[in-house]
């Protein structure tokens, strides 16, 4: 890009500088056409209403990007069985065991929804779920013992404290032996022979990143990690909030961005939340694609609408807080609303039928 004068006059130089910076500055709009990039509240839906990530500077994708209705119905071959014929992968006898799963909470949701889940769903994978929290709470310490993680960070509410205990939960994965890596949040229910299903029908020690996009069409953000900020990078990722899994393999990968505190400095450099930098180190930087599933659910979603003939073969479900009591799953069982207002007993009961506490009402005969 070098304009030469033969003249080399002071005035030819500075026109020829001038028009190199007034090339570079308009390179970006020549080369994204019409698609003007605009601040745009990109993780609005997967984080929660959780904070607000202006600085986010996202383009909408026109239509020849990813065909998302086209990937999700090759997805339905897998997530629903009903292609399990033409899927010639070799299954591997996975284990609960390979899996280590992270479900992150804070301090002030110790009782009112861990307690829930460490009688539900935890109660059958004690041995591989770590519960990542903010807080030294000995009453949970005497029940969970070393499965609990205080990971130090701050409780508040905020993308660095979130990206804070992912790199916890990150680190904690690299020096377990466990084949996958599963996030949960302190609201979901995993079912966890849905999710045996699930995990066990990707090919031995392939790369993947299997969840729910949160947006019907990926981020696009400029790439302040491995370029210098002036061109961008597109990608989707998995809702945190609805739980996702990532392979040992890819999880080893992504080390560079993510391992002993890396994360939290990825995160900053490109200033978005934990699950949307997941996306951002694997689909836009490890060029890897997210396996888009529908099994896995966060209570941003309508749970009424799940169809109860196949609610027990999603792999993770959730609820509506106390803003929105009413979004919870539909199953009926022993336990009405009031007795079970998350329904997570009810679902638990339909898999574990032969739990203690599940047999309170015998059926009369
Ligand atoms: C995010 O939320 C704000 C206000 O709640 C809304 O104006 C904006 O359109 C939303 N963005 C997306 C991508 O949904
Ligand atoms: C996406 O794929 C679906 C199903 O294959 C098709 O019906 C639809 O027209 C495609 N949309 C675009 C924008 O290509
Ligand atoms: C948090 O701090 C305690 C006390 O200093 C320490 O024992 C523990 O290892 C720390 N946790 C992490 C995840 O670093």
């Amino acid at each position: 890009m070098k304009i030469s004068c033969i003249g080399g006059t002071k005035m030819c130089f500075v026109l020829s500088v001038s028009v190199c910076v007034v090339f570079f500055l308009f390179m970006p709009w020549i080369r994204y056409g019409s698609l003007t990039p605009q601040p745009l509240l990109a993780c609005n839906l997967t984080c929660s209403n959780r904070y607000f990530v202006s600085q986010l500077e996202v383009v909408r994708l026109s239509p020849h990007g990813h065909n998302q209705s086209h990937r999700l119905q090759g997805w339905k071959k897998y997530s629903t069985g009903s292609g399990r014929k033409d899927v010639r992968h070799v299954k591997e006898r996975l284990q609960i065991g390979d899996v280590f799963i992270a479900v992150k909470t804070t301090r002030k949701y110790h009782r009112s929804r861990l307690d829930l889940l460490l009688q539900t769903w935890i109660s059958e994978a004690k041995e591989q779920t770590f519960i990542f929290t903010d807080w030294e709470d000995q009453e949970l310490r005497q029940k969970v013992g070393n499965q609990m993680v205080n990971t130090n960070c701050t409780a508040v509410h905020t993308r660095q404290a979130l990206c804070c205990k992912m790199s916890v939960e990150y680190d904690k994965f690299v020096l377990s032996s466990k084949k996958w890596f599963c996030h949960l949040d302190d609201d979901n229910y995993l079912n966890l022979r849905a999710l045996l299903n699930l995990l066990s029908a990707f090919p031995h020690n392939a790369d993947i990143y299997v969840g729910r996009p949160s947006l019907d069409h990926p981020v696009e953000t400029l790439d302040r990690v491995k370029g210098d900020g002036s061109a961008s990078l597109k990608f989707w990722f998995a809702t945190g909030g609805a739980g996702f899994c990532i392979s040992r393999g890819l999880a080893l990968k992504m080390s560079p961005w993510a391992s002993m505190g890396n994360f939290i400095s990825t995160a900053e450099k490109v200033r978005l939340p934990d699950d949307c930098t997941i996306g951002y180190i694997i689909e836009g930087l490890l060029e890897v694609k997210l396996q888009h599933s529908n099994l896995f659910h966060s209570h941003l979603e309508n749970l009424q609408r799940l169809p109860h003939n196949s609610l027990l073969q999603q792999v993770t479900l959730s609820y509506g807080g106390p803003e929105n009591r009413r979004n919870v799953v539909r199953v009926s069982g022993s336990f009405n609303l009031e007795q079970d207002p998350t329904r997570f007993k009810s679902v638990h009961c339909l898999l574990y039928p032969d739990t203690s506490w599940c047999s309170h009402k015998k059926p009369s005969s």
